[in-house]
């Protein structure tokens, strides 16, 4: 039974709108945000004056005596000709790897992306009310995200200045000189997910630009706004076209641009199947290389000696933590019949006493859901796995109130409920029981995704053929902790449906890359050739200077 008084405080958690604390405010007289009308094509920051769609805030506010989501501002709807201008502006930037900025060295890129660095810090506060409000991410997680992304900035920087080191030296290999750098790819189409706007942009947006390649981004129909205070930085930092930022429906923007042929790369974070609908549409596939991040079912694996303690503190955050609304969230909780009980029982407790409400409130764990509708959807799920046996554990479980779910552990989650198979993204706990080690591996291989997942346990008879198993049907075994894709300089990758392409500070730089030599046989005339063109300094891709 839920407490009465957990239940009235879902129940009147929206404030005023003349409650909200300015101090958290995205707007400073309460009014509307006008900076989604804003866009980058170009060089130039340019008001939209067409179709614009009017940005809701997950945080519902009452007024007139009504609550509903609060309006935030317009955020421009461009058209298919404004998308295109902005994919022109990068094709004439990038001018088939004749511009200056694929041909300028490294150096001077990072000149560029460094002034970015800094101007960008100003932007924190603006950037951090906005993320609260459109996507609900607490304070601190805001912030986080904002701050993890300037050292993304920061540690591409010092990764290129390594690899710009070691390309700077001469191989012989059977008599053939060579120098061997990593060259830009041409056009890239960078588009990030509503539960990391700004961070999943950047962390493909960065290292495609100082790679050399011109990038359009596009960021996600939930985290439009958080963008907007950058675009002059943007705008500052780099040479026209170079960078362009838009705003709009996917199916008039996006759809055209690939489909022109002009996209050379697509790094998208999102479902496989939008992936699948636009590696399609560019007219020569083979053309387009992808870097995709898309969805995962990563499971828990509790065996019974695990640690209970730290066992339930792992997996509350691990699959709650931003309302369980990231990919590597734990979507599935698998825990070995013995430990079975007294897990649910100490996890459930655990999820009741989540502190919920605003983003801005202090220590508050659980917040409104961006996505439309989603606490219905959600218990389309919850409701599967009742139908078909299976119970909510924890007495707050699926309360709701518009926008906001208290996120149910539902038990015994088994094979045939969606719960088992299907991607909830969102605050439900599903926990399974097993008994045998087997019927795990067997859950891992059938399923269509392959990112992560996390072994809690002891025995190394055990825990140590388990980690061989996974090994090869994911690409992260953590053990005893949640899963999770930092720190940034670990590779961050997927199997099957949950990613294509290796993302890290260092492989990030790879993927929008491509290994490019200049070779000559090695004899004396070619040499003196080389040794001419190194003293007049008459190539920035054959040098040897690394000037940090
Ligand atoms: O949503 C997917 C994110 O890349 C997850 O990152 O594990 O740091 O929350 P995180």
């Amino acid at each position: 039974m839920p407490n009465e008084h957990v239940k009235q405080k879902i129940e009147t958690m929206f404030p005023a709108a003349a409650d909200v604390p300015a101090a958290a405010d995205f707007s400073p007289n309460g009014g509307l945000y006008e900076g989604g009308l804003l866009y980058l094509v170009d060089g130039q920051v340019k008001r939209w004056s067409g179709a614009s769609e009017t940005v809701l805030s997950p945080v519902c506010v009452t007024k007139n005596g009504e609550t509903a989501r609060r309006p935030m501002g317009p955020a421009a709807m461009l058209s298919t000709e404004a998308a295109l201008d902005a994919m022109r502006a990068a094709v004439k930037a990038y001018d088939r790897g004749r511009g200056a900025w694929p041909r300028m060295k490294i150096c001077d890129r990072l000149r560029c992306l460094k002034t970015f660095a800094d101007k960008m810090a100003a932007a924190r506060e603006e950037s951090v009310r906005l993320l609260m409000w459109e996507i609900c991410k607490t304070r601190p997680d805001a912030e986080k995200e904002f701050d993890r992304t300037v050292a993304y900035v920061l540690d591409t920087i010092e990764a290129v200045k390594e690899l710009d080191r070691a390309n700077s030296r001469f191989q012989e290999e059977a008599g053939i000189l060579a120098q061997i750098r990593r060259a830009p790819l041409g056009v890239v189409l960078c588009m990030g997910p509503f539960n990391y706007p700004l961070n999943e942009t950047f962390t493909t947006l960065i290292p495609a630009l100082i790679m050399g390649n011109t990038v359009i981004a596009k960021f996600p129909r939930f985290g439009m706004l958080c963008q907007a205070p950058l675009l002059h930085a943007f705008a500052e930092a780099f040479p026209p076209g170079v960078v362009n930022v838009i705003n709009g429906d996917g199916r008039a923007t996006v759809g055209p641009m690939i489909e022109s042929g002009e996209v050379h790369a697509l790094a998208f974070i999102g479902t496989s199947r939008v992936a699948n609908i636009l590696k399609k549409q560019h007219p020569m596939p083979n053309r387009l290389r992808c870097i995709l991040g898309l969805e995962a079912k990563n499971p828990a694996i509790v065996l019974n000696d695990a640690d209970l303690d730290l066992t339930v503190n792992e997996c509350l955050t691990g699959s709650l933590s931003f309302n369980g609304q990231r990919c590597t969230a734990l979507k599935l909780l698998f825990v070995q019949r013995k430990a079975a009980e007294a897990f649910v029982e100490r996890f459930a407790a655990a999820v009741d006493a989540l502190p919920f409400g605003m983003p801005w409130e202090k220590g508050v764990k659980l917040t409104p859901l961006p996505e439309i509708d989603k606490a219905k959807t959600l218990q389309g799920f919850v409701d599967d796995a009742l139908a078909k046996g299976a119970k909510i554990r924890n007495a707050h479980g699926a309360l709701t109130n518009r926008t906001f779910y208290f996120p149910p552990v539902v038990y015994a989650v088994q094979a045939g409920m969606r719960l088992y198979t299907e991607e909830q993204f969102g605050p439900v706990a599903p926990v399974a029981v097993f008994d045998r080690v087997d019927e795990i591996v067997e859950f891992i291989s059938a399923s269509n995704y392959g990112q992560q997942a996390s072994v809690f346990g002891r025995d190394p008879g055990v825990v140590g053929p388990l980690v061989d198993v996974l090994a090869n049907q994911v690409c992260r075994v953590n053990l005893n902790a949640q899963c999770q894709r930092g720190p940034d300089i670990y590779p961050f990758a997927g199997r099957k449906d949950s990613a294509e392409g290796t993302l890290s500070v260092s492989d990030a730089l790879r993927c929008f890359s491509i290994r490019t030599m200049a070779a000559t046989p090695d004899n004396a005339a070619n040499k003196a050739v080389v040794r001419a063109i190194l003293d007049a300094r008459s190539s920035n891709f054959l040098n040897t200077d690394y000037l940090f």
